[in-house]
């Protein structure tokens, strides 16, 4: 049987590999999941992978319907019959909740429950130490890029007194986990 990050990676190529700067992230994003992967059971760290790789298809033309990438995403690959905690993974990563409270669209997210895990915690930092080019970053520096990219009235920025907290306290839970298992 192929592993699910193999899936992950094709369907993610065929949605966002068109896009240089997106596949880079998501590629990078991928890369760095995959070291994080200590930081999770044995058992877990093919899921994580696979998040990784589906965390921002979301954004491809063919899938927003909303417009919120991580509740697209989420819905999108429930309709190709992905498992249900892959879709909720993706639905969650990286405070989405919070943007989408903001958004009004709370509701349709909650139908995806929150992990609480250390693979949620893994995917999130993933997400959070890769910019939108696929650089290596700190969470701080990824999260001033958010401000300056997409401005202070974005959703993100509307949230940000929750989220950068929410985001530097995944950091503090991975990078402990990982000084645990080196
Ligand atoms: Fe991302």
């Amino acid at each position: 049987m192929t592993p699910a990050r193999y899936l992950a990676r094709d369907l993610a190529r065929s949605l966002v590999g068109g896009t240089a700067d997106r596949w880079r992230h998501t590629t990078a994003v991928a890369a760095r999941a995959d070291e994080l992967a200590v930081t999770v059971p044995a058992d877990d760290r093919e899921v994580l992978v696979a998040a990784a790789w589906l965390h921002d298809i979301g954004y491809a033309p063919e899938v927003a319907d909303t417009g919120f990438h991580p509740l697209d995403g989420a819905r999108h690959l429930e309709r190709l019959g992905w498992p249900p905690r892959v879709c909720a993974l993706v639905a969650r990563h990286s405070g989405a909740r919070l943007v989408a409270a903001h958004l009004g669209l709370d509701d349709r997210l909650d139908r995806y429950p929150r992990e609480g895990s250390a693979v949620a915690d893994a995917l999130t930092h993933a997400d959070q130490t890769t910019d939108s080019r696929g650089r290596r970053v700190t969470v701080p520096r990824r999260l001033a890029d958010m401000l300056e990219r997409h401005g202070p009235d974005s959703p993100n920025a509307r949230v940000h007194h929750l989220r950068g907290p929410l985001l530097l306290a995944t950091a503090d839970r991975v990078e402990r986990r990982v000084g645990t298992r080196s």
